[in-house]
């Protein structure tokens, strides 16, 4: 089961938005996606509540007995993380991750502190053995500076692979206002924005979806996905099982279906979830 985490220490560098997003785009995609809130804020999943409902389903967490869980059927995961996040903490949800995105704004301040987030990252043991995948994206980038040029030079500085940039507009604020991402309003609305998230999503694809097993069935697909960019390979993998020690989550794409009664009653959860997401 492939899951993104986004990190960044930083407050307000953009990581609810991002990670509303990467679910959108999996959930345009046909997965059954869940987007989790590890964030005592709970944005994500205020902005879930605000989600029409005809819209390609995206669950939250299911909760049971004070215990959060990943819902039955949900092949894939996006974790939005709070600011702030590092330690233990930090360590438990790199435990899980597949991929990790760091929105950063380009402010010496915020690069900085990324910098920080960064090193304590790559002494991760998942990360460090290549398990789990860093990069970084430019955030709010002000198209009339040099933000762009300065991110990518900081993260070449770094040797974080950077993935792009994002600029600072009201097209994110006003879609996530109403529920949605910029995936889900008219393309023509939105093209300079859709145009930035190629390279982003180019770098998720191989997480999102795995190169099959020799050994692995077809994955049945429930929805055509919305591409921006290259098209996907047609041998893509089942959704591995989970990352999680002890636990076999659900590995099954869940059908359109399946996944939006999944969203809508949370029921028959069997998977728990660790204890570090209970915050
Ligand atoms: N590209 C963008 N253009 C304009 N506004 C943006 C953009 N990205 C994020 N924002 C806005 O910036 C603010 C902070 O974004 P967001 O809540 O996603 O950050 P965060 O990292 O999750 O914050 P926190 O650390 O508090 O959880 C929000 O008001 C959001 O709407
Ligand atoms: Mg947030």
């Amino acid at each position: 089961m492939p899951v993104i985490a986004v990190v960044n220490r930083k407050g307000g560098s953009g990581k609810s938005t991002f990670a509303a997003h990467v679910a959108a785009w999996c959930a345009r995609a046909g997965h059954a996606v869940m987007l989790g809130d590890v964030d005592r804020q709970q944005s994500s999943r205020n902005w879930l509540r605000r989600r029409p409902s005809d819209l390609p389903a995206i669950a939250p967490w299911a909760m049971d007995q004070n215990t959060l869980r990943v819902p039955t059927g949900i092949s894939h995961v996006v974790l939005d993380t709070p600011g702030g996040l590092h330690g233990f903490e930090l360590a438990r949800v790199v435990m899980f991750a597949d991929a990790i995105v760091m929105p950063v704004c380009p402010s010496m301040f915020d690069r900085e502190s990324a910098a920080l987030c960064h090193a304590e990252l790559m002494a991760l043991p998942r990360v460090a053995n290549g398990r789990c995948r860093i990069g970084v994206v430019g955030m709010r980038i002000d198209g009339r500076t040099n933000g762009a040029e300065v991110m990518r030079a900081w993260a070449d500085a770094m040797g974080i692979p950077f993935l792009g940039v994002l600029r600072e507009t009201t097209v994110y604020t006003r879609a996530l206002e109403r529920g949605l991402t910029i995936f889900d309003v008219k393309p023509a609305q939105v093209a300079t924005d859709l145009g930035q998230w190629q390279s982003i999503l180019e770098w998720l694809e191989p997480v999102i979806s795995p190169p099959q097993a020799a050994n692995d069935g077809p994955v049945i697909r429930t929805q055509a996905p919305t591409r921006i960019a290259s098209a996907r390979p047609e041998n893509l993998m089942p959704a591995q099982d989970s990352l999680v020690h002890g636990t076999r989550l659900s590995g099954v794409s869940a059908t359109r279906t399946e996944h939006r009664a999944v969203a809508g009653t949370l029921a028959g959860s069997r998977t728990q979830v660790p204890q570090f997401l209970k915050r």
